[in-house]
């Protein structure tokens, strides 16, 4: 994967393997209220932020919209993904889950779509029929890039063996607690970009005392360090934050490096520790 400079100057990007860009960094809007989406999601804007992670799920889309609307930028210079809720595997039901996040987004197209969850136990396991759907929004252009969230290797399997279209990218839960490496590996081997979801482990990872003693060491906070480590690793993170004063901290991991004992570290904190569910069993639909 290729590295470019982002819109924002500072962030690099990773090239996907479609040939679109993605911003290393950018901002997640999980279990922020719709009430405080737009405000957050300008505020994150306004700070340099060019990339922000949306779901169906979150149903904050309208509001992750307004803000890309009144922000000033243009379109163009804004990343933004959403992903497909776990109600609307089946291609029908994708086909207007799709329409209606664009209609909410008010976009013309989105920058990046994920099968949110494989949820292997429902719909007779088939979510390679979700997949061909999403290639569908990929061909019209109203996803620049494709892509999926909590696979495992064998579910990536299915798609490269029944389909045409690798995934650009696999969102899935990454922080030094749950290092993934077998997933990692897997997404490099076969051109698939990592996204690490949760990667301050929301909290759970900041208290640790390997990572403090790194923090002291370089000067920086316990997040701005993981957040880096995630960077040096080559993987994608979008770190989620209400507090402005977080939201910069978070964006300012570019004027230090963690050196290769930090790094590695780091990585041998690892535990298998994951702090949502297992996407092998995971079959929560919303109602
Ligand atoms: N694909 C999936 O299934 C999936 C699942 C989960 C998440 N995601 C995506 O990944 C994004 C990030 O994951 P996440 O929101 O679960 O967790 P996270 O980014 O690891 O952590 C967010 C939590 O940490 C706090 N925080 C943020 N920056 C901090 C800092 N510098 N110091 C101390 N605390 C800090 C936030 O609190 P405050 O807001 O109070 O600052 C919030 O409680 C989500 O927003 C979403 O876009 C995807």
């Amino acid at each position: 994967m290729g590295e470019s400079r982002s819109a924002a100057g500072t962030v690099p990007a990773v090239t996907l393997n479609d040939g679109h860009a993605i911003p290393q960094l950018g901002f997640g809007v999980f279990q922020i209220a719709p009430g405080d989406t737009a405000a957050a999601t300008l505020e994150a804007l306004e700070i340099g932020y060019r990339h922000i992670d949306t779901a169906e799920m979150y149903g904050n889309e309208k509001e992750v919209g307004q803000a890309v609307a009144r922000s000033g930028c243009s379109r163009s210079d804004v990343f933004v993904t959403s992903k497909l809720n776990n109600g609307f595997h089946r291609p029908d039901d994708a086909r207007r889950a799709f329409d209606r996040t664009l209609v909410d987004l008010a976009f013309d197209y989105v920058d990046l779509f994920l099968i949110h969850w494989p949820l292997p136990t429902l719909y007779d396991g088939d979510y390679v029929s979700t997949w061909k759907t999403l290639i569908e929004f990929q061909r019209e252009g109203r996803a620049r890039s494709i892509g999926v969230s909590n696979f495992q290797p064998h579910h990536l399997d299915r798609l490269r063996e029944e389909t045409e279209v690798v995934p650009a990218v696999n969102q899935i839960e990454l922080h030094p607690y749950l290092t993934q490496e077998r997933v990692r590996a897997y997404g490099a081997t076969h051109q698939i970009a990592t996204e690490a979801w949760s990667p301050i482990a929301q909290g759970l990872v900041l208290g640790d005392g390997t990572i403090a003693a790194v923090a002291a060491k370089v000067g920086r906070t316990p997040a701005q360090v993981v957040l880096r480590w995630h960077l040096q690793r080559g993987d994608i993170v979008f770190p989620k934050s209400v507090k402005p004063s977080r939201m910069r901290e978070n964006f300012e991991i570019f004027d230090f490096t963690l050196d290769a004992d930090d790094m590695a570290g780091i990585t041998a904190l690892n535990r298998d520790q994951r702090i949502g569910p297992d996407p092998d069993t995971f079959d929560y639909v919303p109602a």
